[in-house]
């Protein structure tokens, strides 16, 4: 069996290696020659918002996210502005409408901020592509060069859920900061100590919210377009409050670097979250990015400290006897989680921490989850029930429920 030991370029750059993501992010070893779309890993999350120039200085100063690059009129891109920020192996690009006429602005008016483009680092590009084809893709753009002084990226996008894409890119003839067209910008402000802090190291996984009724039909599409395997599975019962329920699956890529849960509303005597955000997103789409760190309660304090809010988390939670048999020995007291609203959760596995912020922008729609996994595998099932009445609540707030 050969073993796929490749880094991004993105995890390169942070100075990760395999061991230390494999502890962040669940990393499996597996056979990428019978792969018949094999993915590297993220390269970048790609979103849509109203204002980037004020989006990207918010995930500077507040996500403590580094600037490295930049397109817009002053580069020769008269239809939008965009700013590359990383944190770790992380890469957010943010791009808002400058020409009326942008297609960005139509898209921001139907959807709010989003993600559109969750891109994928591969090492073919026509490989997949020929695959994603040959099984049926909406193939957006077809693979072609983009060249500059850096070198040559070689790219293509196919359709996903809703007006969501992948891009695929393959980046190992290029030195640039982030693609043609973006030239390398670092901040024009001090930071507190004059250096970016990394909050958070890698992304974990990406959940999407898919049409009732089709969950089973984007998790095939994983399967046969992108040659996902699936994960733990969720299904009714589960994931139910005594109000409203959703299902879940979860594909992954071979190397498990690339997780993605897909939820559909299932029927229940109330709206559930996953109907709030089809609603107000407009459709399917991204629902929340899950980002890995070692050290969640630093994290949330100084996210928390500069105005992140949180989901709460019942203090029935942490009484509950069940809990405290369930999750055993913890790295931290649990009265430091419960200060925090942090969630545990264990499996056979191993163990993790995890926290939900609220919504990031105006609409009731995108949203983090802090991650810290401890040789657990899974996605939090075992906190599903308190999280949801606990974002049921919300809804109720905001008269949604
Ligand atoms: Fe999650």
């Amino acid at each position: 069996m050969s073993i796929d030991h490749t880094l991004t370029s993105q995890e390169r750059l942070a100075d990760l290696d395999l061991d230390q993501l494999r502890r962040l992010v669940g990393l499996v070893e597996y056979d990428h020659e019978g792969d018949p779309f094999p993915v590297t890993g993220w390269d970048a999350v790609v979103w849509a918002v109203g204002n980037a120039t004020q989006t990207a200085l918010h995930y500077q100063l507040v996500f403590g996210m580094e600037l490295v690059a930049y397109s817009g009129p002053e580069t020769g891109n008269r239809d939008h502005q965009a700013y590359v920020l990383r944190s770790g192996a992380v890469r957010f690009v943010f791009q808002g409408g400058v020409d009326p006429a942008s297609p960005l602005l139509d898209h921001h008016r139907r959807h709010g901020d989003g993600v559109v483009d969750i891109a994928l680092e591969v090492p073919d590009v026509d490989r997949c592509i020929a695959h994603a084809r040959a099984q049926g893709a909406t193939i957006l753009v077809e693979p072609h060069d983009v060249v500059d002084e850096h070198g040559t990226v070689r790219t293509a996008a196919l359709a996903t859920y809703g007006e969501t894409r992948h891009t695929v890119v393959d980046r190992s003839r290029y030195t640039g900061p982030y693609l043609p067209g973006y030239v390398a910008r670092t901040a024009d402000h001090a930071g507190p100590e004059g250096r970016p802090e990394r909050l958070f190291q890698a992304l974990d996984h990406v959940v999407g919210n898919v049409e009732l009724g089709r969950m089973d039909e984007w998790v095939d599409f994983y399967n046969r377009i992108m040659g996902f395997t699936n994960m733990a599975e969720f299904v009714g019962e589960d994931i139910a409050t005594e109000y409203s329920a959703l299902m879940s699956k979860v594909v992954a890529s071979g190397n498990h670097r690339v997780k993605f849960p897909l939820n559909e509303p299932a029927a229940g005597r109330r709206r559930s979250q996953i109907d709030e955000y089809l609603d107000f997103y407009g459709g399917p789409g991204a629902q929340h990015l899950a980002l890995a760190t070692d050290d969640i309660l630093r994290t949330v304090d100084v996210l928390r400290a500069r105005g992140i809010r949180f989901l709460p988390t019942p203090a029935s939670y942490y009484d509950d006897p069940a809990l405290r048999a369930r999750i055993g020995e913890v790295r931290v007291p649990i009265e430091e989680l419960r200060s925090r609203g942090i969630l545990v959760d264990r499996d056979e596995d191993g163990y993790l921490l995890q926290i939900f912020t609220k919504p990031l922008g105006d609409r009731p729609t995108v949203f983090f989850e802090l991650i810290e996994r401890h040789g657990s595998l899974g996605f939090g099932k075992g906190n599903f029930k308190a999280l949801f009445e606990a974002i049921e609540r919300e809804q109720a707030r905001r008269g949604n429920f």
